[in-house]
This record gives structure tokens, sequence and C-alpha cells, in this order.
């Protein structure tokens, strides 16, 4: 396994031939290493374009969601059986999808387990938004998150889950209002991440996920962050649609595996 993961989250932007592009100029900027595996999740609509032109020996293929079911009368929705053998991550329970698309503890956890359950690595999302934090309820509401998404695994599943902790307060702060998570910030949350998995599943069972930040990285914060005890990755919004940024963030945690 890679000793950095670095997903770039495109969210809703790109067209297929704009996504075509930006992997062109991806594939000229970034260089491959064993040491990062670098996963692109495009929106459903460019997944094809992307794997058909991407060089595999660098980029790996997410998608931003799933339903929880293989099949059925889902008008709009795509399954994780559509996906196998096209991607390999998948992101679930983003806070964009618990907010706008309304999606719950429970669904998220039904979403986890249908990806496990198709050989698809489930990167799930968990953080606190302002509110929480403010009245001191930021610990609580990630654990629960963190049990919640977990809850339909097996402890042998946990090790091949990626945690993503992306406190929502700290999301698209890229346009300079500037609330960037403080390193001495995200890695209490992190520890605490990794003991509640400790907690559900036993000892050594919290060192297992692969755990990410994210939240407005950039090419100028993305050393600090990965320097955070017990982060394993990144998990990049709008940087990842700057090649020249999102190569800058790839380098970076080259940089971060190599001066260990
Ligand atoms: P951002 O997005 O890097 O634009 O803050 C991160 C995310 O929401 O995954």
């Amino acid at each position: 396994m890679a000793e950095k993961l670095v997903v770039a989250n495109w969210k809703m932007n790109l067209n297929p031939h704009q996504a075509s592009l930006l992997v062109h100029r991806l594939d000229q900027k970034v260089t491959a290493g064993r040491s990062v595996e670098v996963v692109l999740c495009p929106p459903f609509v460019d997944l094809y374009p992307v794997a058909r032109d991407r060089n595999p020996k660098k980029f790996k293929l997410g998608a931003q969601n799933i339903h929880h079911l293989d099949e059925g009368p889902f008008t709009g929705e795509v399954s994780p059986a559509m996906l196998q053998g096209l991607v390999d991550f998948v992101i679930v329970g983003h806070s964009e999808r618990r907010r706008h698309a309304h999606e719950d503890d429970k669904l998220i956890a039904r979403k986890v387990a249908a990806a496990v359950r198709h050989g698809l690595v489930p990167i799930l999302c968990v953080g606190d938004n302002l509110f929480e934090r403010e009245h001191g309820a930021a610990r609580k509401v990630v654990a629960d998150q963190v049990t919640a998404g977990l809850s339909l695994l097996t402890a042998a599943e946990i090790k091949d889950t990626v945690i993503a902790y992306e406190p929502v307060w700290a999301i698209s702060q890229g346009d300079g209002r500037g609330s960037y998570a403080k390193p001495h910030e995200v890695e209490p949350m992190v520890t605490h991440i990794r003991q509640t998995v400790e907690e559900l599943y036993g000892e050594g069972a919290g060192g297992e996920p692969r755990v990410l930040y994210g939240g407005s990285v950039n090419p100028d914060n993305v050393t600090a962050y990965l320097e955070i005890a017990g982060v394993d990755g990144l998990l990049v919004g709008g940087a990842s649609l700057n090649y020249e940024q999102f190569a800058a963030i790839v380098a970076a945690a080259q940089a971060a595996v190599h001066s260990k």
C-alpha cells in the first residue's frame, strides 16, 4: 500500500471534454511514484472519458457517490454494481450530500457496506459543522458519524476503508475568507477518529483505516497537514481542478514520504 493517498474530488464540475483536458494536463505534470496513490473522483458523466484518457499507473479512479442497492427502479441513481471494474474507490457521506441530499448516517452505513460488498474502497467523510464546533459537540458528532458509518462492516473489512476528516467549516475556504483548519485542531480529531475505531473493533483496529484530512487543502498548506500524526493523505476539492495546484499537492505528498 502506498504511504500516502491523495484524492481529488472534482464535485459538480467539468464536462467530459474539460475532464479529458484536465487529465491530459495532469498527466504531463504529475510524476508517478509508488509512495503516493492518486485517486481522481470525477462526476459520473466524466468517469468513462477519464478512465479512457488517464495513465492508470498514475491515477486511480473513484466515484463521488453510490446508491446503496445493486439495481432497480431508481431514476438517476448509479449503483456500486454498475461501477465495478470502472472505479476502485467511492466517496460516501460527503458533507455536501449530508446537507443537500439529506443523507443520514443510516443510509451512509448502507452505502459504505454496499461499496465494500462490491470491492470498492469507501472513503467515508465525517466532520463537524460550525454550530457543532462552537457548542462543543464536535468530538461527539464525529465519533457518532464514524460509529454509524462503519456499523455494517466486520472487523476484517475495516482495514480496507478510508475515513476522511473534513470539518464542514473548513471546506471551500480557498477564496480567501480564510477559516482554514489549523493542524493543531486537526490532529486531536484524527486521534479521536482512530480511538473510536479502536473502541469499536478492538486492539490494533484504530491503526487500520487510512485517515485523510480534507478542507481547503492547497499547495501552501499541504505540507503542514501531511505532517499531522495519523494523517495518511488528503481529500482535495477546489485545488484539484487546477492541474498546477493539484500536481504541486501530489509532489508535496511524495516529498513528505521521502523526507521521512
Ligand atoms: P475543498 O473541498 O478542498 O474545496 O475545501 C474538499 C472537499 O469537500 O472534499
